[in-house]
């Protein structure tokens, strides 16, 4: 499950990512490219604010980024060397996901998995410890890892947020139509295929058998709980959902999986606030390119403040946001809400500053609460007319939001991407097998985040599932329409 899909990379005509794209949606999801200049960037405040631009384009991102670092060219072209031999040598680490646990824990007892590739290197490399021996340059550190997932950089792999980056180099793409676009193509597809989707279906428990094999969920319909049996239950709900809450406790407590729980941790929660606009893109002077606001350029020390902010500290010190308009992003928005836009506003949030009220019904969670979630949305939408003062008077809608989704802790990226979860051992333990036999996981959870990451999950889950590495059919497939295409450029 993905909160928003607030844009994706590497679909340029041909790529992996688009012929599985393709394949799933039976070609007809459709994208708009963001403009090239798809990311800005913003550090510090008021007087102090600097603006860096992210351009997309096999040269142009290097050559923009030099042009607005003067003095950092050597620390720019090896920071894109990193990126993309991380993006190319990718794969291998996927394998470990793959290979016999016995051979994975061969290959690093022997230290030999290092000399296969240095990408593992990478990914067991603390983000801030690989740039300080690039530059010295703090804002460049910061313009690094200025796509946030809730970890700060010294904390986070290397690899995963030159893989971040490197996702957008060949240009920023939305879905034709908005986010809700997947599934409606998506669907289809899978009841052609003899499957059948259910909605409003809460899963409620993994039914397991005398041999502790799955067969099985229990669905809610209304107050009833409804079994459906089948011989394989794929789980993309969550290392954590799908442990602790769909498996009984005597299960739950297994040596395995407790081993599995404890080599990830919960991701940090997402806050989102979704600002109606009145007036068409032009008439707002709005566009496609998002916008990354920090405070400050340090953001390891912003995260790990702002982190530990206990609920009551929380109001008039949130450091980072990111501003989005998705119907600038769409060129069917104009015609579905005609002269209307919108704007998307994010930030991180701590599950502890709202756990006060988890079980308790949304409307009947009391003044508190109330002061809190406006008092956030305030802030940030505050925060968001410093930077768009023109849409002062355009806000039509009273601000809403939602932060939690099925996440057991609102987590928006599932399991947190923190260093400790791309060690070979984690990397390969987290892998679509479970313990329980008959029950697989999908999703984030077993590759990476967001919508590519998930869709790796996917593939790597039916390759297990199927006994078949997807990954090779996918090739084949890619270079068979590779080929055709030339031979319709010959004739
Ligand atoms: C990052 O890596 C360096 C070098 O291995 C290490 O000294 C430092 O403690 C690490 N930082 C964190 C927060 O783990």
């Amino acid at each position: 499950s993905i909160s928003c899909i607030h844009y994706l990379g590497q679909l340029h005509e041909n790529s992996l990512l688009r012929v599985a794209l393709d394949q799933i949606t039976d070609g007809k999801l459709q994208f708009t490219r963001l403009e090239q200049h798809f990311d800005t960037l913003i550090l510090g405040q008021a007087d102090q604010r600097r603006e860096y631009h992210i351009h997309a384009g096999k040269t142009e991102m290097a050559a923009s980024l030099k042009k607005q670092f003067p003095g950092e060219e050597e620390a720019i072209d090896e920071f894109m060397r990193l990126m993309k031999l991380a993006s190319r040598r990718t794969p291998l680490i996927a394998i470990l996901k793959i290979i016999p646990y016995w051979l994975v824990n061969f290959l690093v007892r022997t230290g030999l998995l290092d000399l296969i590739s240095s990408v593992f290197r990478l990914a067991a490399t603390n983000h801030s410890e690989m740039m300080s021996r690039l530059t010295q340059n703090k804002d460049l550190h910061a313009l690094s890892a200025y796509l946030f997932y809730g970890v700060p950089p010294k904390e986070s792999s290397f690899l995963i947020n030159a893989l971040l980056l490197h996702h957008y180099k060949r240009g920023a793409y939305y879905p034709r139509g908005g986010a809700s676009e997947f599934a409606f193509h998506i669907i289809p597809v899978i009841q052609r295929s003899g499957g059948a989707v259910l909605v409003r279906a809460s899963v409620q428990r993994v039914l397991l058998n005398q041999q502790g094999k799955a067969y099985g969920v229990t669905v809610l319909k209304g107050q009833e709980e409804i079994e459906v049996h089948a011989p394989v239950v794929i789980s993309n709900a969550g290392i954590f959902n799908t442990f602790q809450k769909f498996l009984p406790q005597h299960i739950q407590d297994k040596p395995e999986i407790q081993s599995l729980l404890g080599m990830v941790r919960h991701g940090m929660g997402s806050f989102l606030v979704f600002v109606g606009l009145d007036g068409t893109k032009e008439e707002l002077g709005i566009v496609s390119t998002n916008f990354w606001m920090y405070k400050d350029n340090d953001l390891d020390s912003l995260m790990e403040q702002y982190s530990s902010l206990s609920r009551e500290q929380v109001l008039g010190n949130i450091p980072m946001m990111f501003i989005t308009f998705p119907s600038a992003k769409d060129p069917t928005a104009n015609i579905r809400h005609p002269g209307k836009s919108c704007m998307t506003l994010l930030t991180m949030a701590r599950y502890e500053w709202f756990e006060e009220w988890e079980g308790t019904k949304l409307g009947k969670r009391g003044q508190d609460y109330l002061d809190l979630k406006n008092g956030m949305a305030q802030e940030l939408l505050d925060w968001a007319l410093t930077i768009f003062p023109q849409l002062r008077d355009k806000v039509s809608t009273p601000l809403t939001n939602v932060h939690y989704l099925g996440a057991p802790r609102g987590e928006m990226y599932g399991a947190e991407h923190n260093l400790e979860r791309f060690t070979p051992e984690t990397v390969a333990r987290t892998r679509p097998q479970t313990p329980i036999s008959g029950l697989y996981l999908t999703g984030q959870d077993v590759f990476c985040n967001g919508m590519a990451g998930a869709l790796h999950g996917g593939l790597l889950c039916a390759s297990a599932v199927l006994n078949q590495i997807l990954y090779i059919d996918l090739l084949t497939l890619k270079t068979r329409l590779k080929h055709r295409q030339t031979n319709h450029k010959l004739t």
